[in-house]
Parts: C-alpha cells; sequence; structure tokens
C-alpha cells in the first residue's frame, strides 16, 4: 500500500569475538533513517553456531518498518513522520487511518473517497447476529471481540487471498470499518439492548458513540465534544511500532493466515493486564485505592518485591520518559469532564496525586517509570459513560488501523519470511524409554 523508504547497509561491522576459540567473525551493521543503528544476525547461527538470547526481545528489531517511531528517551512518536501532538491537534482519525496505511496526509478528494469507503463497510452481516446471541450476555467484551473478528474470515471469504493487492485493501478496510459496530454490539448485547446500524450520515467516532449509546425509542444526538474526544483517543492508541499485539499480527501473519485471523490473534494479546488491558487495570486499581489517604500504601505495594502489585498505567518497556500520548490524554480528560460538567471527579484527583507522589518517588525517578498512554484512558471513557469491561475494547477498535497497517507492510516486504525463533534448551539430553515394569 505504501513505498518503503528502505534501511541502508553501512560501511561498518561489529567483531565477534568467540574467547573460547579465538575466532572473530565480522557482523554489518545497517542504518535506518533514524534512531538506533542495528547488528545484523541474520547469519549468525549460519556463520558462528551462536543464537542470540533474548526473551522479551527487549534488544531485537523484529522487522524494517516505516510506519511509526518511538524516541523513549525523548517521549517522542510520530506516525509516518508526523508527530503525535500535531496529529491529535489538527488532524482526525480518518486522516491518521490513510497515512498510516498509505503512508503520507490525504489530500482532500483521497480524504474524501477513503472516508466514504470507510463508511459503506461499516455495516457486518447480518448473520452474525446469530454469532453473538451463541455467547454468554455476561461474556466479558474482549472475548466477544476475538471470536466475532475471527469468525469476519467464515463470512467474508472475498478478501483473504493475501497475496491479491484488492483482497487486502477490502479486508484492511473492513476491519477497519467494523470494528466500532462489532464493539457496540458487545456492549449492546451485555445490557440486552438491541444493535444499533451504523449510520452513513456520521462520521466515525460520531457514528461509534451513535451505536454506543442510541436505542430504536428516541433520535440520539452525539455530543460533539466527546466526539472530538473519542477521534482524538483513537489516534492515540492507532499504532505504536512493534509492542505485544502488533507482534503477535505479524507473526501469525507471517505463516500466511487470512488477515481476520491475525487481527483476532492481535485482540487477544492486547487483552493482558501489562498491555491494552491496562486501561481497565487502571479504573479497578484507582477504585480499590479509593482515597488519597491510601496512596502512600499502594505506592508502598508497588516498590514491593515481593508483592505482585504494580501500579498500572506506570511504566513502559520503550518509554523511559512521559508518554506523549498520556500527556495529550490528560488534556483530553479535563475537556471531557468539564464539558460533562463533572469536574471533581474524584477517580481524577486520585489519579493525579498518584502521579504526583509517584514521580517524586525515587523508585519511581531511579526506574524512570512515567504515566502511560493507559493512565489516564479510563477515566475519560468512565465519564463517558462506558463500562470498564469496554476500554480495552476501545483500544483494539484504534489499534486495528496500526494493525493492519503493520501487516500489509510485512506481506509486501519481499524479505519477509515465516517467523521462527530458536531456543536456549534446558531441559533433560536423550535418555532411554523406560518401560512402566522399570519405573519403580
Ligand atoms: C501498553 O509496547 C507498547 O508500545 C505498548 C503500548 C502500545 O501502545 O501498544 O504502549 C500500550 O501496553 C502500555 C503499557 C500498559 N501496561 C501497564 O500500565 C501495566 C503496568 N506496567 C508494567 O507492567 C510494565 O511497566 C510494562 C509491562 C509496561 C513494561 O514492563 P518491562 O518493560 O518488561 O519492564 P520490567 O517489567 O522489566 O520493569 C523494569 C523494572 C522492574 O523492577 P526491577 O525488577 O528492575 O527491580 O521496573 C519495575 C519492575 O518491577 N516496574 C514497575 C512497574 N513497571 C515496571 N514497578 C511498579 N509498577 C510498575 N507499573
Amino acid at each position: 500500500m505504501s513505498e518503503k523508504a528502505a534501511a541502508q547497509a553501512t560501511n561498518n561491522t561489529v567483531t565477534l569475538i568467540d574467547n573460547a576459540t579465538g575466532r572473530r567473525f565480522e557482523l554489518p551493521v545497517m542504518k535506518g533513517s533514524t534512531g538506533p543503528d542495528v547488528i545484523d544476525v541474520r547469519k549468525l547461527y549460519q556463520d558462528t553456531g551462536f543464537f542470540t538470547f533474548d526473551p522479551g526481545y527487549t534488544s531485537t528489531g523484529s522487522c524494517e518498518s516505516s510506519i511509526t517511531y518511538i524516541d523513549g528517551d525523548a517521549g517522542v512518536l510520530l506516525y509516518r513522520g508526523y508527530p503525535i501532538e500535531q496529529l491529535a491537534e489538527h488532524s482526525d482519525f480518518m486522516e491518521c487511518c490513510y497515512l498510516l496505511l498509505y503512508g503520507d496526509l490525504p489530500t482532500a478528494d483521497q480524504k474524501r473517497k477513503f472516508e466514504h469507503d470507510i463508511t459503506y463497510h461499516t455495516m457486518v452481516h447480518e448473520q452474525m447476529h446469530k454469532f453473538i446471541e451463541g455467547l454468554r450476555r455476561d461474556s466479558h467484551p474482549m472475548a466477544v471481540m476475538v471470536g466475532m473478528v475471527g469468525a469476519l474470515s467464515a463470512f467474508y471469504h472475498d478478501s483473504t487471498d493475501i497475496t491479491n493487492p484488492r483482497h487486502r485493501m477490502v479486508a484492511s478496510y473492513r476491519m477497519i470499518a467494523k470494528m466500532p459496530t462489532l464493539a457496540t454490539w458487545a456492549y449492546k448485547y451485555s445490557i440486552g439492548q438491541p444493535f444499533i446500524y451504523p449510520r452513513n450520515d456520521l462520521r466515525y467516532s460520531e457514528n461509534f458513540l451513535h451505536m454506543m449509546f442510541a436505542t430504536p425509542c428516541e433520535p440520539y444526538k452525539v455530543n460533539p465534544v466527546l466526539a472530538k474526544a473519542m477521534d482524538r483517543i483513537l489516534i492515540l492508541h492507532a499504532d505504536h511500532e512493534q509492542n505485544a499485539s502488533t507482534s503477535t499480527v505479524r507473526l501469525a501473519g507471517s505463516s500466511g493466515a487470512n488477515p481476520f485471523a491475525c487481527i483476532a490473534a492481535g485482540i487477544a494479546s492486547l487483552w493482558g493486564p501489562a498491555h491494552g488491558g491496562a486501561n481497565e487495570a487502571v479504573l479497578k486499581m484507582l477504585e480499590e485505592i479509593g482515597d488519597k489517604s491510601r496512596v502512600p500504601e499502594y505506592i508502598k505495594r508497588a516498590k514491593d518485591k515481593d508483592d505482585p502489585f504494580r501500579l498500572m498505567g506506570f511504566g513502559h518497556r520503550v518509554y523511559h520518559n512521559y508518554d506523549p500520548r498520556a500527556r495529550i490524554m490528560r488534556q483530553s480528560c479535563n475537556e471531557v469532564l468539564d464539558e460533562l460538567n463533572v469536574r471533581d471527579e474524584p477517580l481524577l484527583e486520585l489519579a493525579m496525586e498518584l502521579e504526583r507522589i509517584a514521580l517524586e518517588d525515587d523508585y519511581f525517578v531511579s526506574k524512570k517509570l512515567y504515566p502511560n498512554v493507559d493512565f489516564y484512558s479510563g477515566i475519560i471513557f468512565r465519564a463517558m459513560g462506558i463500562p470498564v469491561s469496554l476500554f480495552t475494547v476501545l483500544f483494539a477498535v484504534a489499534r486495528t488501523v496500526g494493525w493492519v497497517a503493520q501487516w500489509n507492510e510485512m506481506i509486501e516486504d519481499p524479505t519477509q519470511k515465516i517467523g521462527r525463533p530458536r531456543q536456549l534448551y534446558a531441559g533433560p539430553t536423550r535418555r532411554e524409554f523406560k518401560l512402566l515394569a522399570q519405573r519403580g
């Protein structure tokens, strides 16, 4: 879908010396357009017999990408080179979807056509009502989303040939367009209300809020301030380099699995509380803390190695500075609470007190633990009347464009191959089978 600026080989190499044998190996260094250079270890095992060892991939680049750049130390986030702060201020989610998919901001005509095409894919096959109605009404909405998005591959066979660029584009548009419809179905089903169909006269975020809160009984007017806040939140969550769920989508896609199955895998990974499930976990943590007077107790617990409790919404694998998205989210939080006249939201005051104390505490300062994107989002969602169980679903709605853009980039990469990591084996070496009678 977009032209890639290929990374360059450099004349630079690094030398690996095996001190046990004195063997020396030259490893090439590659350079991107910005960010750290990489040591190309693709031939390491073939040339040296060594694997690298990096559980959690703390020092490993899994792919070459041109979509999103993060500088964790500087707190920088760029979508195709554009700073997240400028996109949140001046752009909208549909423009950002086009930017992430195609590599540049759309012209007015391109934007009009893109929004039209997405809008006309927002309906979901009517038969899928039967699918969701087979689930319990108290199912977690993320379980519903994993099931329904995976089931899209059972309904949309005409866009699953990943070698066909048109199929890939149609499947990409379908997933971006249908996620809000499926997400609101999950909500309506859980509260026993009828599903609300998308409307082609509403823009993406308005349509989402309309499907969430309208009923057949009376007209529902979307609050433009809330629609703008929702649109900005979708922009902030749209993509984030090779995070756990995006890496899951890429790994699933590397085997040639159909796009709907890959995105369902990404939703499953995002669900975890260490990842996208953190926004739900933050709300639950704030409600458990309950009062500012208990903040020191929970800060103490977060620092206690023997206590599994962690400050949800704090810390990040890449950001060792304030997550730029959290800063924007905090501003949105104030706007939404003002609009809804809930300025004295106790959870916001509690969150700000928690943030103030944590940012002064040596443990968090020394480990460079700052609020991340999930720290404030839950407070906004709750103020908008969105149930806690739907918070991570909203994250999945936003991140679908990132997953889809990264999936397309991987499929179009001529060097891509199936992802198949190796391991450091620590189990029993060869031993002979013992018959039952010989086992004592
Ligand atoms: C998202 O990757 C992405 O880009 C994800 C994301 C995206 O947009 O896709 O940004 C979205 O997932 C944001 C993160 C949401 N998760 C949370 O808020 C959950 C709470 N955070 C932690 O679980 C943790 O910070 C992680 C999982 C986010 C990052 O963990 P890492 O990189 O594996 O770091 P680590 O666990 O090795 O922590 C380093 C140290 C440890 O102490 P030591 O063992 O070195 O003594 O910091 C401590 C940790 O114990 N630490 C925390 C902490 N986070 C890290 N201590 C208390 N509270 C925390 N939140």
